[in-house]
């Protein structure tokens, strides 16, 4: 594992999922100060890293990063609203997105701060797989519409401003800390809820769809592993191995020793994401690193943190 030490270091969105789990791991030899709107994020999630003394969490919009007199040697902007169907019942999220993506652009820029931010794998939503940096974007939905404007945002930056920012590209990830998700977390760990209470996991569809998942502990290692990097980057972070939604009950099923069956509906609503997989080679080549938790393993590990 790679660590960073000593340094200040915002975090955006460091009260959600994936950003609580990225503090944890920071704020054990480094300042940290999390800007969150709390929309799907928690103090809860915080607990433990509130316990070291070197965390500070501000109530606000990420495009307000400018606006606290805070220096910062590194930028981590994981603050966006983190899933598809929140920008259908609200597609001026678009605009959320976009103020705050320019927002923490200009704060790097003014600072000279490094920046590693969260892009998506829903970029590849329709494109047959595997799924590489190059591949041109379909339009599918607002939420990758949003995503694909940052990213070329951060190219316009890096060619007008020398900002070189890292853009990672999760692929479904799933962990701790998703309580306050709700209905947005991840499958895997939406079934684990529903089969540990003897409840059938809901499938969209026939349970033939795909994912690469990808453990929040690799996905963790990948971003603070990006802030070794000088360039203006977007590289994957998946595993290279995907499974269909069936495999992934009886796997759940295997590690709960349980045999409950899901419960199929019609997928209810249009550009659902059938397969995703990550090409996985840049992310091998620029951060020396492969996401090897395996999907049974990643299971262990959720069952044993509850
Ligand atoms: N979990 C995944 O599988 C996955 C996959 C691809 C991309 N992502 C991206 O990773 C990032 C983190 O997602 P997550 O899974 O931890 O979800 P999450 O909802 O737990 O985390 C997002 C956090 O950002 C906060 N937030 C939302 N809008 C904000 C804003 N405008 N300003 C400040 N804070 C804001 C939320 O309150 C929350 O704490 C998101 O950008 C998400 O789109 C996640």
């Amino acid at each position: 594992m790679v660590e960073i030490e000593g340094k200040q270091i915002i975090v955006t969105g460091g009260a959600g999922f994936i950003g609580s789990n990225l503090v944890e791991r920071l704020a054990k030899a480094n300042k940290v100060v999390v800007i969150d709107n709390l929309h799907t994020g928690s103090a809860v999630n915080l607990a433990k890293a509130i316990e070291s003394g070197n965390v500070t969490v501000i109530e606000d919009n990420a495009k307000s990063i400018g606006d606290h007199n805070l220096k910062a040697d590194i930028v981590f902007h994981l603050g966006f609203p983190s899933s598809t169907p929140m920008y259908r019942e609200n597609p001026h999220l678009v605009d959320e997105v976009v103020a705050g993506m320019i927002s923490v652009l200009e704060y790097a820029k003014k600072n000279s701060s490094k920046l590693v931010w969260s892009s998506s794998s829903s970029i590849y939503n329709g494109i047959k797989p595997p799924h590489r940096e190059d591949a041109i974007p379909l339009v599918t939905d607002y939420y990758t519409e949003a995503r694909i404007a940052c990213e070329r945002l951060a190219e316009l930056y890096s060619k007008f401003y020398s900002v070189n920012s890292v853009a990672l590209r999760f692929f479904a990830v799933y962990g701790r800390h998703e309580e306050f998700k709700k209905t947005y977390a991840n499958l895997v760990t939406q079934f684990l809820w529903a089969m540990k209470n003897g409840e059938q996991p809901v499938v969209y569809g026939d349970g033939t769809q795909r994912r690469d998942f990808t453990s929040v502990d690799d996905l963790v290692e990948a971003l603070i592993r990006s802030t070794g990097l000088d360039s203006f980057e977007i590289i994957n972070v998946g595993t290279q191995k995907n499974y269909t939604i069936n495999e992934l009950i009886e796997k759940l099923n295997a590690a709960l020793k349980t045999n409950i069956k899901p419960k199929y509906v019609p997928i209810p609503f249009k550009g659902y994401v059938m397969e995703t997989l990550a090409d996985t080679s840049k992310c091998e080549r620029l951060l020396k690193f492969h996401a090897n938790i395996t999907l049974d393993e990643g299971i262990r590990r959720l069952i044993g943190d509850e």
